[in-house]
């Protein structure tokens, strides 16, 4: 597949990323959240990312969204750090999209000055953990979890 658009979003792209987040399946639903996230869930956790002014990424391969990447944070880090998440939509997993949204969110953490990214994934998530350990991240196993901690270039 040629390299997919990835751009910045912005908070009128709201309703893209709500429309998206519809479109994840309950597997990749569980493999973001750890759990199942309802509608008001989902409302809920786009609030928190407008409060608290998270960088998001969006990946159109086509003309629409199909993957985000989440960059969130980590108050009073220092030197700064932050979390990344990520989730691209069923029809779209396995074909390039996550390896190229973690590398422009690695660009965009380095642009900012920020020195660390955290991801947490499940342990069976063998394919976040292969995209993270590609990008040399460290990756830690603990109870219920895998964290992979990677170092801007
Ligand atoms: C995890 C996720 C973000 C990855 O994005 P993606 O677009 O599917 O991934 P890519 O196609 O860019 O890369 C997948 C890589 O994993 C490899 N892979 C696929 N399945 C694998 C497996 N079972 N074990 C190991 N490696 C695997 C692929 O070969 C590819 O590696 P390569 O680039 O070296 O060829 C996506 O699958 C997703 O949204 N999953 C559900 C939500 C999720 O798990 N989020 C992560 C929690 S933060």
């Amino acid at each position: 597949m040629p390299d997919p658009t990835i751009r910045r979003l912005h908070p009128f792209d709201r309703r893209r990323i709500e429309a998206r987040y519809r479109r994840l399946d309950p597997d990749s639903l569980r493999a973001r959240f750890g759990g199942i996230l309802g509608a008001d869930g989902l409302t809920a956790h786009i609030d928190r990312l407008n409060r608290e002014d998270a960088l998001l990424f969006g990946a159109f391969p086509d003309a629409r969204l199909r993957g985000l990447a989440e960059l969130c944070r980590l108050p009073d880090s220092m030197p700064r750090a932050c979390e990344a998440a990520f989730s691209v939509e069923p029809d779209w997993q396995n074909r390039g999209l996550g390896d190229a949204l973690l590398s422009r969110v690695l660009a965009a953490a380095q642009n900012r000055g920020i020195r660390t990214l955290y991801m947490i994934c499940l342990p069976e998530n063998r394919r976040m953990q292969h995209l993270a350990r590609k990008h040399e991240a460290e990756l830690t196993l603990l109870p219920g979890e895998v964290a992979a901690r990677l170092e801007t270039p």
